[in-house]
């Protein structure tokens, strides 16, 4: 579909068949939308400038399981309560400790996922899995790593950090402790410079527990997110201290740039910032310097200067241009550190009468909050997964994510920044606290550069807080918005209220998040009309990809939009409402995705939400096409259920469709049912008595048959059909390609209620890190080798090594009796690329 545009669809008058663009469509088209972007180089790696090193830190690791209780299984640590008394003590983290029988492994990685499920009702949130300080054999994971510095390292800073883990974690180097961490999603750094033995092998050994969790849903275990080795001179600039403001002005943007210099060196510094800016294209656009100052030893200064960029090129959703600064500290003239830091101009409103304005256009939010877990590999997603997750989102209209309810991965934000996504960033620990405004203030700063990120958000439904607490929950909540306030003053700042937005946190925000709830937002515009509003968390609707009926003996949700949660809307309901108020900004639908945890509506043996118009593996649900209609600018035409009841003859069936164009007519076997007129945001309905063969329906507009859709009765699976993203994968260790295994009949038609379990074989260049078929009841391995089709559908995720070549994937059927089935094989190959930049391996194993 990639280069068909809608106008060329319209003006050719020719019918295309949609159900071939459907099925590709969030699939071949989400590939085709991610095949203009770079290969993730995630915004950590770009951010390092000569003489600055930022080494990636995930390959070679080795892993044990621990133990949250028995200090006999957890390396003796906690035994006889000595543990920190001296530093330097912690013999696991030196030399001498043999880790030969411990896993081998490459970060991101997340051991929940590999874990088998628990029927214990105590652990539905997490998805059933056994974490937590009931389960200490499974709860605690240990990572160890020998790594080398060079000599010529001696006098630089030199600090590890990590993007997030799950989730209690105690890092250690060459026997000493180092610091800890206590949350899941923030990230943490420790600078190591002291404890390093230079020209000389190093052991860093991180503990990790995941007995304690944050949210009520899939929250994964283990270093789940990138880790960095990060080398700077001694006089360098404060971690995620620069920014850059653009304040647009006419036809210029006037840019404050700001940044932190730290003397950590041996002698007072006269040091001097400046700063490059480059356009997209990497020309030089502007440049700006602050004057010298003096820096003492162990002392800082802020540098400040400003910069104009004449007609500057606007992010927007569509045309995400970024600029990039580069910042250096020098003295005498010699670069001692620099950093880039990419930003964008534009103008992004919340009014109060008119709604949400992007650069002075109106536009509506057209919003999903996600989780950030994926089939196959749970919370430990690479980053071109997360490319491919919003890219699929994207299909489907969606200009604006919520990242519900935790600080993201930086990954998530890069792709918001490049591909046009808006965003609402969102904060885990709703606390005025120490560790809440400590996660706060590394989330604003993280990302306050990103022009995706238009709304600050600094929690979720915190029942307490807005009622039997509302006096506290008033001064926690003010105290927060100050201090994004003052961290950054160009964004308002909100929280996701599920309630009347009357009492307690709500007074302090800038624009106010109503969570559901449709009969408050209409009094309360009314009763406060200067206040901004837009829709936090909508909809909790249920679907079962691929389902036509809801049965609560198979756990299963009919694919209709007919079934919100008691506290939610369909989609249907909510976007009419948002939609046609013009003082609504739009809102944010709950979810995109499916994700693990939180089984609703159901529970055991349903390990996932069914909140999703998209599954766990990112294929998408009837819903998506409700949204693509109303949300995109494309012609959509989507025809539902399938024609596969047999055994229903006769009996009457809803046949659905979702469509934006003028009108549709729907026939079964050549027979009309009739035309309708596609109401605007609504949807089409039919009453068909199922009888087996082919329906279709052809869709119009101004008089032009513009597409048809058919669905029919296929036959017996008789084969396997694999189909990759993409062919051609880099040779990074990093980059995956995204299969699809669908079930054939003997024309070739995809059998839509497949259900064969198909195995894999994948040999060569790569491996297979994940399966998944989004079926939110299936409790097979996420790592294994094999997995049933869901609806006839699965999916397996593979992954480059270092080494360029071929990957070879098989599938075939597997363990059991009946029909043969011709299998299907697709070579993916790896081509050679220049890795980024890695702390090496030593000695040299199979990862490098
Ligand atoms: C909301 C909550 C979400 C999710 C959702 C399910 O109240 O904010 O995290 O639990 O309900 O409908």
């Amino acid at each position: 579909m990639a280069g068909i545009s809608r106008r060329n669809l319209l003006s050719s008058g020719v019918a295309l068949t949609a159900s071939s663009l459907a099925a590709r469509s969030a699939w071949g088209r989400a590939a085709a939308l991610l095949a203009g972007y770079p290969q993730a180089a995630s915004a950590e790696a770009l951010a390092a400038v000569a003489p600055r090193e930022q080494l990636l830190f995930d390959f070679g690791w080795k892993f044990q399981f621990g133990h949250g209780s028995d200090p006999a299984r957890d390396l003796g640590f906690g035994y006889g309560q000595g543990d920190f008394a001296k530093t330097g003590q912690f013999d696991f983290a030196k030399a001498k400790f043999d880790d030969s029988k411990w896993r081998a492994l490459n970060l991101p990685h997340d051991w929940a996922v590999e874990l088998p499920f628990v029927h214990d009702e105590a652990q539905n949130s997490h998805g059933f899995k056994p974490l937590g300080r009931r389960y200490p054999e499974t709860s605690v994971g240990w990572y160890r790593r020998e790594f080398d510095v060079p000599a010529g390292d001696l006098g630089r800073r030199i600090a590890v950090e990590f993007d997030g883990a799950f989730r209690d974690v105690l890092v250690f180097v060459n026997g000493c402790f180092i610091g800890r961490n206590d949350n899941g999603y923030a990230p943490f750094r420790f600078d190591l410079t002291d404890f390093l033995s230079y020209g000389q092998k190093n052991y860093i050994v991180a503990r990790v527990d995941a007995s304690l969790g944050d949210g009520w849903f899939y929250e994964g275990a283990g270093i789940y997110r990138h880790v960095w080795l990060t080398k700077t001179d001694a006089l360098h600039l404060g971690k995620w201290e620069s920014y850059v403001r653009a304040d647009l002005q006419g036809d210029a943007a006037k840019l404050t740039l700001s940044t932190l210099v730290q003397n950590e060196g041996k002698q007072a510094e006269n040091a001097k910032v400046s700063w490059q800016i480059l356009d997209a294209a990497g020309k030089t656009v502007a440049t700006a310097e602050a004057p010298a100052q003096s820096i003492e030893v162990d002392g800082a200064g802020i540098f400040t200067a400003t910069a104009s960029l004449a007609g500057p090129a606007l992010w927007s959703v569509e045309t995400p241009n970024l600029y990039s600064a580069i910042v250096t500290v020098e003295t005498t003239g010699k670069p001692r550190d620099a950093e880039r830091v990419s930003f964008g101009v534009r103008t992004a409103v919340f009014d109060p009468a008119k709604g949400f304005f992007l650069n002075s256009k109106s536009i509506k939010l057209q919003g999903t909050c996600n989780h950030q877990d994926h089939a196959g590999v749970g919370a430990a997603v690479p980053d071109r997964l997360q490319w491919y997750r919003l890219a699929v989102l994207r299909e489907m209209g969606c200009n604006a994510v919520r990242t519900s309810h935790n600080m993201p991965t930086p990954e998530w934000v890069e792709a918001c920044d490049r591909m046009g996504v808006m965003m609402m960033c969102e904060t885990r620990q709703m606390s005025s606290n120490p560790e809440g405004m400590a996660q706060l203030e590394a989330m604003i700063k993280r990302y306050r550069n990103s022009p995706s990120i238009v709304l600050w958000s600094v929690g979720n439904e915190e029942f307490l807080l807005q009622e039997t607490m509302a006096e506290q929950g008033a001064k926690i909540a003010a105290t927060m918005v100050r201090r994004c306030h003052e961290l950054d003053p160009t964004r308002p700042v909100s929280s996701a209220v599920n309630g009347n937005n009357e009492q307690g946190v709500s007074d302090a925000y800038d624009v106010i998040g109503f969570n559901y709830n449709l009969k408050y937002p209409d009094d309360f515009h009314k009763k406060h009309p200067q206040r901004p509003l837009y829709g936090s968390e909508t909809a909790s609707a249920f679907y079962t990809r691929g389902d036509y009926s809801t049965d609560p003996l198979r756990n299963t949700e009919s694919s209709y939009d007919v079934n919100p949660a008691k506290w939610g809307e369909t989609a249907e309901e909510w976007w009419t409402f948002y939609a046609t108020r013009d003082w609504e900004a739009g809102g944010f639908m709950w979810t995109g995705f499916d994700y693990r945890g939180e089984p609703s509506p159901y529970g055991w043996p349903s390990i996932n939400s069914q909140f999703g118009v998209i599954d766990v593996c990112g294929f998408p649900k009837d819903t998506f096409f409700y949204y693509k209609s109303w949300w995109s600018a494309e012609p959509v035409l989507h025809l539902f259920p399938h024609w596969n009841f047999e055994g229903r003859e006769g009996v009457e069936i809803p046949v659905w469709v979702h469509s934006n164009l003028d009108e549709v007519e729907l026939f079964v076997n050549g027979r009309s049912l009739g035309s309708q007129k596609v109401p605007h945001l609504g949807h089409l309905e039919w009453k068909v008595k199922y009888e087996p063969g082919v329906i279709e329906a052809r869709g119009t507009k101004d008089g032009k048959l513009v597409l048809t859709e058919k669905r029919e009765t296929t036959g017996p699976t008789v084969a396997i059909r694999l189909t990759a993203d993409r062919t051609e994968i880099d040779a990074d260790g990093e980059d995956v390609a995204i299969l699809k295994v669908e079930a054939l009949d003997k024309e070739g038609r995809p059998v839509p209620t497949a259900a064969n379990l198909i195995g894999f074989k994948v040999t060569g260049a790569g491996s297979l890190i994940g399966v998944g078929n989004g079926d939110p009841n299936c409790q097979e391995s996420d790592k294994e080798p094999r997995r049933s089709l869901f609806n006839g559908l699965a999916q397996v995720i593979v992954q480059s090594t270092k080494r360029p070549g071929e990957i070879h994937i098989e599938a075939a059927k597997e363990g059991w009796d009946g029909p043969e089935l011709t299998g299907a094989k697709v070579t993916i190959t790896t081509k050679k690329v220049e890795p980024r930049p890695a702390v090496a391996l030593s000695p040299p194993t199979r990862f490098s």
